[in-house]
């Protein structure tokens, strides 16, 4: 197996939060990893370490072979590397028009050098018809993003990810504040994200979305990586009592 992502003893120090402790992770280029733990175990610090957004205090890590250099990595190097990271609460810019979300940073640019707008707004409505699955007609690229429900802001994210030709698109929490129907528009965007060749981290609570959906779940503790199983080697229930036998040490660890 070729691997888009590998990080190596990786840790991360907030003050005097140990956030991260040797962290060492490799990434399939076409796995769908789901990426549990309970609330502070380092979910989150570690996908903004992967995604440019703060350097770790030591250890490496290597995208597609590369190894890359922390002092020159940042979350617009990160997009380069075909890293594409999609958060819950500003997915998209909700007060901007649609093709603008899309297109942000990545302008399509005419034989000028200009701005190629009518052809951003056209590739725009080609994103929304055949990734989000909404009717090409009455759609209107100038609206706002915040004429998006929820589930489908986290597609047009996603599909954006895929528009840009990403390898790997983590999602951190895609799914907290959405309803049933639009969970399962995101679930069903994930397994998108799988038959197109490439790679996901998925971050949630929920257990049975992610075992819904990953080939590998990995699971973080106060730092640390306590359990990485493959999909066939555990069920529903298993992953699940190993989740509440860690919840269950940190109880009696805080006692
Ligand atoms: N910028 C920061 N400054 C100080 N402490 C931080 C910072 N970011 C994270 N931490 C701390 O690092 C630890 C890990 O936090 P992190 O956000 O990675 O957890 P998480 O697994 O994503 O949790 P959740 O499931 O609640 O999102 C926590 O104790 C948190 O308080
Ligand atoms: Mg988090």
């Amino acid at each position: 197996m070729s691997f888009i992502l590998r990080l190596n003893h990786i840790s991360k120090s907030f003050g005097a939060v140990l956030a991260l402790k040797d962290v060492s992770l490799d990434l399939g280029d076409n796995e769908i990893l789901g990426l549990l733990g309970d609330n502070g175990a380092g979910k989150s610090t570690l996908v903004k370490i992967i995604s440019g957004i703060f350097p770790p205090d030591s250890g490496s890590m290597c995208v597609n072979g590369e190894t890359i250099d922390f002092r020159r990595y940042s979350g617009a190097r990160s997009r380069r590397f075909g890293i594409e990271t999609v958060h819950q609460d500003h997915a998209l810019a909700e007060k901007q028009p649609l093709w603008r979300n899309v297109f942000v940073g990545r302008h399509l640019k005419n034989g000028l050098g200009f701005i190629h707008a009518a052809e951003e707004k056209r590739e725009t409505l080609k994103l929304l018809h055949n990734v989000i699955g909404l009717p090409a007609e009455g759609l209107d690229p100038d609206l706002p993003a915040s004429v998006l429900s929820g589930g489908e802001r986290q597609g047009l994210a996603i599909g954006r990810a895929m528009y840009f030709q990403s390898h790997l698109i983590i999602l951190d929490e895609p799914t907290t504040a959405l309803s049933l129907h639009e969970t399962e528009k995101v679930l069903g965007f994930i397994k998108k994200i799988k038959e197109a060749g490439k790679a996901c981290i998925f971050i949630s609570h929920n257990i049975a979305q992610v075992f819904a959906v990953a080939d590998r779940c990995v699971v973080m503790d106060r730092g640390e990586i306590v359990a990485d199983e493959s999909k066939n080697e555990m069920t529903l229930e298993s992953l699940t009592k190993l989740l509440i036998s860690f919840n269950r040490r940190q109880e009696i660890l805080h006692v």
